[in-house]
């Protein structure tokens, strides 16, 4: 039934999240001075990996690193393990079916641990045992990611599934989706009804787990950073750089904030922000209490990063930046920016080169990831999902582009997707597509999906 507690035969649904996506967040532990491990090589651990839709992709994309996933469903392990049998992975992670209390590590250590989606989801003493494990399992450059809601936003969402619970109770069980369409109408505080409207567009998949899942315990930093501190772990900012000022922060935010962060600590600005902007949700970058963190990114180190511009448009502000926007524009699919800006922008000391780009990177107008992505410049003659992508298209499972955003489509276009392996060039995707799904504009969507990076290896 929708909206209904989750049991262990219930399984999250797949999906990917760009945020823990440890290519983007070595970057934004680079930017907080340490140095973090290459992911490429890296021993990765996921806790609470679901069916694996998070890791497989990471798996295919860097063949010389270790993968581990463990999630107490073992229903949803199978679906893992039947994923990366098809895919081609079989073997290449090393999936438990097991509670992270129960894990039997046998003293090993991962560079990466991943742990998205679980915080706010699990009893307080899992929190305490991730917190532990972590401590105790990272090597010593080592680097976790731990997302968690934000109590700030959520304390009127808590509200909301309070209400709900209350009326579901008056209601002899009807189920929250219902609960919430009763709210719905009897309410007329505008607040309330966005929120009613945000839960109700999360749909009946995803509420069990999220608003309404058996404990959904949003949390303050500045307590994760103590209860973490207290583990033998050193909080290091959000784990995407621009990501450190809440969404929709703005300029007058930003006035506000220059008046209180002298007289702050960091973990406490951060939580002023938090409450000011109301912040839902939190993606905290980890290390050993006892590894080296400088706070400051090296010049050399932005050198190395590949950069994408957030947006086409260039930015407003300052004349270099709009010259280094130029640049990775004509240079998509980006390089590492020291292959060509340099070369580029030759009248542009390296220092300030790289100070413009961090600007940029802080202020979220670039991306950056710690490694260039492998897209041909042109859209290849034969269109060839890779294997895992075309496991996920055949189970109707979301595919995952080249920056981890799971993508789903339209009934009518999953039979044509499937139709993309390789055999087929484009002019003969083209005539089946219009049969299949009459209305597509192929054209702008085969576009649309080069551009996130869906077929690499296409020839
Ligand atoms: C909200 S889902 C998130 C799944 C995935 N990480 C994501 O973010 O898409 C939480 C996952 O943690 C798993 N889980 C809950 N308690 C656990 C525990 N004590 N040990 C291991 N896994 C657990 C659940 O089975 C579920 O798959």
């Amino acid at each position: 039934m929708s909206g209904e507690p989750s049991t262990s035969s219930q399984i999250y649904p797949a999906m990917s999240h760009p945020v823990a996506d440890p290519a983007a967040f070595v970057v934004a532990a680079r930017f907080a001075g340490f140095d973090a491990p290459d992911p490429a090589r890296a021993r990765v651990l996921e806790i609470g990996c679901a069916t694996g839709h998070h890791l497989l992709p990471l798996a295919l994309r860097w063949p010389q690193a270790e993968f581990t996933g463990l999630d107490v469903n073992p229903d949803a392990i199978q679906c893992a393990r039947d994923l990366a049998h098809d895919a081609g992975l079989a073997g290449r992670v090393d999936f438990h079916a097991c509670a992270l209390e129960d894990f039997n590590a046998d003293g090993k250590t991962w560079d990466i641990i991943i742990a998205h989606g679980f915080f706010s989801w699990v009893p307080d003493e899992v929190k305490r045992d991730m917190f532990a494990f972590c401590a105790r399992h990272l090597a010593t450059n080592g680097l976790a990611v731990v997302s968690f809601n934000v109590e700030a936003g959520w304390r009127a969402r808590m509200e909301v599934i309070r209400k709900v619970r209350a009326i579901q109770q008056a209601g002899g069980g009807i189920d929250a989706i219902a609960s919430l369409q009763l709210l719905r109408s009897a309410t007329h505080d505008i607040d309330e009804t966005i929120i009613i409207d945000d839960m109700l567009a999360k749909g009946p998949s995803i509420l069990p787990f999220d608003d309404f899942a058996p404990v959904n315990d949003p949390w303050r930093l500045d307590a994760f950073a103590v209860e973490a501190e207290a583990a033998g772990l050193r909080w290091l900012g959000e784990s995407v750089v621009a990501n450190n000022r809440p969404p929709g922060w703005t300029a007058e935010d930003e006035a506000a904030a220059a008046e209180v962060r002298g007289r702050l600590a960091p973990g406490d600005f951060h939580h002023w922000m938090d409450e000011r902007a109301r912040r839902t949700f939190r993606s905290a970058l980890l290390c050993r209490n006892d590894a080296a963190v400088t706070g400051k990114m090296s010049t050399s180190a932005v050198f190395d990063l590949a950069l994408r511009p957030a947006s086409p448009e260039p930015p407003a502000d300052s004349g270099l930046a709009r010259r280094i926007h130029a640049a990775l524009m004509k240079n998509w699919p980006s390089a590492p920016a020291a292959e060509f800006l340099t070369a580029i922008l030759p009248d542009v000391p390296a220092s300030g080169l790289a100070r413009e780009i961090c600007r940029e990177i802080i202020h979220g107008r670039f991306q950056a990831r710690c490694e260039p992505l492998t897209i041909p410049q042109s859209i290849p003659h034969r269109p060839a999902l890779d294997p895992l992508k075309l496991a996920c298209v055949r189970r109707r499972l979301p595919v995952v582009d080249a920056w981890h955003r799971p993508c789903g489509f339209p009934d009518r276009q999953w039979p044509v997707l499937e139709l993309m392996d390789g055999s087929l060039n484009l002019t003969e995707l083209k005539s089946r597509a219009a049969r299949i799904a009459p209305r597509l504009d192929f054209e702008r969507w085969i576009a649309h999906l080069h551009e996130r990076g869906m077929f690499p290896g296409g020839i």
